[in-house]
């Protein structure tokens, strides 16, 4: 991949982790592994996020050390040494030599100098962060520290506090710089044409894997190789089915089609989701339903600002979904009692939505100190409402089981409110029959 973000960005966001350390401290980031398919085929090279960002570098099987101590502030990176045979197989390496001229680094060291140079680089150091979910850089810490021990007799002293790295670098992650929001309007754009395209080519008989490569071919054609998730395009009652991906069915007149789909554009994720009729044209009962999922996105969306309580737009959802699911006979009862009782989750069974950027479920507590959190601008999130009534739910009338609804927008929490970065996928009835209508499919 190309970079598009310029090293001064990765180097401010090594400058504002370092503030944050503790004195005579050093933090450790390592990159994704290769993972096997099979046999001798790997999955495409993803890196991992929190090594990306801090380091805009590609390649696998490298770590980062930074070290903050009274001599000042050093930059170390082991990555995989250059090897002619390797790089005619499998691609250029930046080498020792070459992530020190391109990525800003001051020391670097083959990969295969840990064991030598770990335990020396952190000596006499107090704190080490890392992020403790990641199994196989907790098991080489231990290893280290453990190679350390064993040296005591000869001064050799290893830190004595580990501490939880993402408790820092979440946050960071959470709220998006200047050049981060651009990003994430390309990918959103790009994500938002992309299901424009898919709509336009949907009719009857045509695969759901189909209208897949619609959004992949529009992904790969703006500079989004890879998607952000695996793309869900569910028809009739696997609209229902929250995470499906299997996408093999055809798709049927007079059915809904659901597709959840971003593309990853520079790391960051777009996630929207749509829900259209096959044939073009909603149906009585989906449109019903469509239009209560709309007004919740609509007014979801319309909360979002500074200050307002994460929590309290999932409530404002489940408040308008379960009045919406009483008008129309698919509950019966007192709407303060029936949420109480959360009876609207037999139809509405996920959050509201959650926060996005390099990761589709981006890095960020929810709530802190035990309280859901407050809106700040710089924050992005999603906002996907859904009803899904289940092809075998018989408190119905039949006439409903088997639709599934989501709309799902993404947004950028700004200084006076919020910006739609998906807007220019349509989502009201009649401009979806209106854009389904002037397609030749
Ligand atoms: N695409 C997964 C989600 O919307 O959460
Ligand atoms: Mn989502
Ligand atoms: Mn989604």
């Amino acid at each position: 991949m190309i970079n598009i973000l310029n090293q001064a960005e990765f180097a401010q966001r090594r400058e504002a982790l370092l503030a944050q350390l503790a004195d005579n401290s050093a933090v450790v980031i390592k990159s994704a592994p290769m993972v096997n398919r099979n046999s001798d085929v790997d999955y495409l090279f993803r890196q991992d996020s929190n090594f990306y960002y801090f380091t805009g570098f590609n390649e696998p099987d490298a770590l980062i050390l930074l070290k903050k101590t009274a001599t000042g502030i050093e930059y170390h990176m082991f990555c995989q040494p250059r090897n002619k045979e390797m790089e005619i197989w499998f691609g250029y390496r930046a080498g020792e030599e070459g992530v020190r001229e391109q990525y800003q680094v001051d020391y670097s060291y083959s990969n295969e100098q840990y064991a030598e140079k770990m335990p020396e680089l952190l000596n006499g150091l107090d704190h080490l962060y890392f992020h403790w979910e990641n199994d196989s850089l907790s098991e080489q810490v231990q290893t280290w520290l453990a190679a350390m021990r064993k040296r005591s007799r000869q001064g050799v002293i290893p830190p004595s506090q580990l501490l939880q790295l993402a408790n820092i670098t979440n946050e960071m992650r959470l709220i998006k710089s200047p050049a981060e929001q651009d990003l994430m309007r390309q990918a959103s754009q790009i994500s938002a044409q992309a299901h424009v395209k898919a709509i336009q080519a949907c009719k009857p008989g045509v695969m759901e894997y189909q209208l897949d490569s619609h959004l992949q071919h529009h992904f790969s054609m703006n500079a989004c190789p890879q998607a952000a998730y695996p793309s869900i395009v569910g028809s009739g009652k696997n609209c229902c089915i929250l995470h499906y991906i299997e996408n093999d069915q055809p798709l049927s007149d007079g059915d809904l089609v659901l597709i959840d789909a971003g593309a990853e554009y520079q790391y960051y994720a777009g996630d929207i989701t749509r829900t259209f009729p096959v044939n073009g044209k909603y149906s009585e009962e989906q449109g019903l339903i469509y239009n209560l999922v709309l007004k919740a996105n609509i007014e979801c969306i319309e909360m979002v600002k500074p200050g307002t309580n994460w929590n309290a737009i999932h409530d404002h959802a489940v408040l308008v979904l379960t009045q919406g699911l009483v008008d129309l006979g698919l509950l019966q009862g007192d709407v303060t009692h029936l949420i109480e009782q959360e009876a609207y989750r037999e139809f509405f069974m996920h959050k509201l939505g959650h926060w996005l950027g390099m990761d589709v479920h981006d890095v960020g507590d929810y709530k802190v100190d035990g309280q859901w959190r407050d809106l700040q601008a710089g924050m992005v999130m999603t906002v996907e409402p859904g009803i899904y009534i289940a092809v075998d739910n018989m408190q119905v009338e039949a006439r409903w089981r088997g639709i599934g609804v989501r709309i799902e927008d993404d947004v950028l929490v700004t200084e006076n409110g919020c910006e739609v970065m998906t807007s220019d996928v349509p989502k009201s009835i009649a401009e979806i029959e209106a854009l389904m209508a002037a397609s030749t499919r």
